[in-house]
C-alpha cells in the first residue's frame, strides 16, 4: 500500500512511521508512506502558505495554488484517492478503514490554521473523512490515525492475522477483557476459565463477554436501529 501525504509539517511524522508495526511494516517494503512539505510549492521568497480570510474574521486560511499543484503533481502518476482530513468529512469508522486499505494508492491532504480555502477541496480533493466531532489543529494527527488503523488491514503488518480479524467492530462486537500475567492484581483474579486450557470453554466465555460489553458499550453494533452509544 502506498500513501503520500502533504503538510507543511513533516518532521511531525518522523518518529510515527520507524517506530513499531509501521517502522516494520515499511523497512520490510509492505507500506510505503512518502510525507511532503507543502512549502515546496510556493512560489514566492517567505514560501507562504496562508493568507487572511475574504469576509474578515480571526485567523488565516491556507491558500489554494500550493495546494492545487502540490496535489495535481504528486498524483500525476498513480491516480491515488485525493483525501482532504476535515472535521467536516464522513466520521471514520472501521468500514470505511476497510473500504479505504482496498482502494489503491491515497494522498492525505493535512490542513492547519482556519482551514484550506474551499476551491481546493472543489477541484483536487475527492472525499474528506473527519476522525472525530472534535477540532483538532491540524491534520497530521488525523493523518496518523488513519495510516495506522490502515496498516492493520495490510497482510502481514500485524504479526498474527487473525488478531485483526477478531479485534473490536471487525466481529461486530468490542473485543472480549484480556489478561495476563500476574495472575492476581491487587485481589483481582484471572478468571478461572482462562486457566482451564479447555479450548471450547474458553471461546464461549469470550464470546460472551464480547457480547454483553457491547450490549453495555455499544448497543448499536448489535442492533443497528439503536443510537450510538
Ligand atoms: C483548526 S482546523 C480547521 C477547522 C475549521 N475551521 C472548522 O471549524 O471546520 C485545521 C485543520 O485540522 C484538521 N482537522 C481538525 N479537526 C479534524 C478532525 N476532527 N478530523 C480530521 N481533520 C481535522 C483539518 O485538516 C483542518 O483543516
Amino acid at each position: 500500500m502506498r500513501v503520500d501525504v502533504i503538510t507543511i509539517f513533516p518532521e511531525l511524522f518522523e518518529p510515527f512511521l520507524s517506530t513499531s508495526l509501521i517502522g516494520r511494516a515499511r523497512r520490510r517494503g509492505l507500506l510505503r508512506v512518502d510525507v511532503h512539505d507543502l512549502r515546496g510549492w510556493t512560489t514566492d521568497r517567505h514560501r507562504t502558505v496562508d493568507d487572511e480570510p475574504y469576509g474578515g474574521g480571526g485567523g488565516m486560511v491556507m491558500t489554494a495554488p500550493p495546494w492545487i499543484a502540490a496535489v495535481r503533481e504528486i498524483a500525476a502518476e498513480r491516480r491515488p484517492r485525493r483525501i482532504l482530513l476535515s472535521p467536516q468529512g464522513a466520521r471514520l469508522d472501521d468500514a470505511k478503514v476497510r473500504d479505504l486499505a482496498g482502494a489503491g494508492d491515497l494522498l492525505l491532504l493535512c490542513g492547519r490554521y482556519e482551514g484550506i480555502d474551499e476551491r481546493v477541496r472543489e477541484l483536487v480533493v475527492d472525499e474528506e473523512i473527519s476522525v472525530g466531532d472534535y477540532v483538532l489543529s491540524g491534520g497530521e494527527v488525523a493523518s496518523m490515525v488513519l495510516i495506522e488503523a490502515l496498516s492493520r488491514q495490510v497482510p502481514g503488518v500485524v504479526g498474527l492475522a487473525d488478531s485483526v480479524v477478531r479485534e473490536s467492530f471487525r466481529a461486530g462486537s468490542l473485543d472480549f477483557p484480556q489478561y495476563t500475567r500476574p495472575r492476581v492484581v491487587e485481589g483481582l483474579e484471572v478468571p478461572e476459565v482462562l486457566l482451564s486450557g479447555d479450548h471450547g470453554a474458553i471461546e464461549r466465555w469470550r464470546r460472551e463477554r464480547a457480547l454483553e460489553r457491547t450490549a453495555e458499550r455499544r448497543p448499536d453494533l448489535l442492533d443497528p436501529a439503536t443510537p450510538e452509544a
